[in-house]
């Protein structure tokens, strides 16, 4: 079964009497498991994708099923509880929220998800020590380097178990030595829990890892390349940069 498949989608923002169609007749299958990349330029509609796959924004027509859920169909308040239950997110400028130590910002989604107090605390310091930030439980954003944070957006995604991690650009804030290193963690971490990540970005270092690359120009798929057609990805990339 696939954990995502997208038909028909549709997605049109209107900017005064200006209407940009973002999304343009996407159809789309991303299988369990599995890192799948978002490629295209800027202004192409990664993040516009991404968000319906993550419930975030709302597709104008089509069919979006995410875990085998038609989530086109479900009420805000539904939603809501889907995505904290199957979804996880990591952002560029990782996001944090800056009051919360490391520990507490992992913990965060438990909390919305009434996780009980000896469990949080038994999944938060695995996951603190998954992502080599043990000795930095006590540490706020601020105190914490770039690398370190998306350490902590990583496990903070991770701590639900949810199904699904959406990571947009996540190393594009990144040194990429310390990218490198984010991409490496975020392939352990799905090797371990099982999970599926999908990535919007243009880094080359992410595409090298794809097992899937969806490539987007102006909001259409324009070729999906699948698992051990990898060098010809990368072949693809050089070509256009
Ligand atoms: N909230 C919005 N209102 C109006 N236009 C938007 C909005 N969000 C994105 N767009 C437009 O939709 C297109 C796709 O944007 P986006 O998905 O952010 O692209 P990418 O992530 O690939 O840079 C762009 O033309 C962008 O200007
Ligand atoms: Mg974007």
């Amino acid at each position: 079964m696939y954990l995502v498949e997208m038909k028909q989608v549709e997605k049109t923002y209107n900017l005064g009497n200006v209407k940009v169609s973002a999304l343009v007749d996407i159809n789309l299958q991303v299988r369990p498991n599995c890192f799948t990349v978002i490629s295209g330029p800027s202004g192409s509609g990664k993040t516009t994708l991404l968000n319906m796959i993550g419930c975030i924004d709302h597709a104008d027509q089509g069919e979006v099923l995410v875990a085998g859920e038609n989530v086109r169909a479900m009420s805000d308040d539904a939603l809501s509880e889907f995505r904290a239950k199957h979804l996880g997110f990591i952002f560029q400028n990782f996001n944090l929220l800056p009051m919360l130590n490391a520990y507490e910002n992992i913990e965060y989604p438990l909390l919305l998800n009434k996780v009980p107090a000896a469990r949080r605390q038994q999944k938060v310091n695995t996951l603190l020590e998954m992502v080599g930030l043990s000795d930095r439980a006590q540490n706020r954003p601020n105190q914490l380097s770039g690398g370190q944070r998306q350490r902590v957006a990583i496990a903070r995604a991770l701590a639900a178990e949810p199904k699904i991690v959406l990571a947009d650009e996540p190393t594009a804030n990144l040194d990429s030595h310390t990218g490198a290193a984010i991409i490496a963690l975020m392939r352990k971490m799905q090797n371990e829990l099982k999970v599926s990540f999908v990535f919007s970005s243009h880094d080359p270092q992410v595409h090298a890892e794809a097992d899937d690359t969806v490539f987007i120009r102006d909001g259409r798929i324009t070729k999906i390349s699948r698992q051990g057609e990898g060098e010809r990805v990368l072949d693809l990339m050089r070509a256009v940069q």
